[in-house]
């Protein structure tokens, strides 16, 4: 059993997750557009992911009676600078998902909610997960330049990570 402040906290990171989505997807999308296959098929495989974890706190507010609640959200961007802005985009985004799942981690552990508190813990270590890997791949695409070969390398080192899931 949710309270109604807690069920809102939920229902708030169904919307960020699907933000996160959307934004995936528009960088798959455009990525596609400049004939980058393997960037375009890293980015939909992680709009993918984020549509499940929408989905894993959808059914966990239905688990516990409570009323899932979909909320608007804002159209993301369909053009972007270039491939390392979009990576750092991501990065930013993922930051601000991991402090608002560690907001909700704080909450459900002060009010006792042992419950929601454990199945937040999935969501900590995948947040971890995802930190570490657009960092690193930011490292790599820093160190190798974004030139013509830079960016060779970086479509087909996507394209792997995409192939090897
Ligand atoms: Fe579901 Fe990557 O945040």
């Amino acid at each position: 059993m949710l309270t109604k402040e807690q069920l809102k906290r939920l229902n708030d990171q169904v919307n960020r997750e699907a933000s996160v989505s959307r934004a995936y997807l528009a960088v798959s999308c455009w990525a596609a557009s400049k004939g980058l296959d393997g960037v375009a098929r890293f980015f939909k495989g992680h709009h993918e992911e984020e549509e499940e974890h929408m989905h894993k706190i959808e059914n966990y507010i239905i688990s516990t009676g409570g009323k899932v609640v979909i909320g608007a959200i804002e159209a993301p961007p369909s053009e972007f600078k270039d491939v390392l802005s979009v990576l750092k985009m991501a990065l930013k985004k993922e930051i601000e998902i991991s402090s608002s799942i560690n907001e909700m981690v704080y909450l459900f552990l002060e009010e006792k909610n042992y419950s929601t508190f454990n199945f937040l813990q999935w969501f900590v270590a995948e947040q971890h997960q995802e930190e570490h890997l657009f960092r690193s791949l930011i490292e790599k695409a820093e160190l190798i330049g974004t030139d013509k070969k830079g960016l060779f390398w970086i479509d087909k080192e996507l394209k792997n990570m995409s192939l090897n899931k």
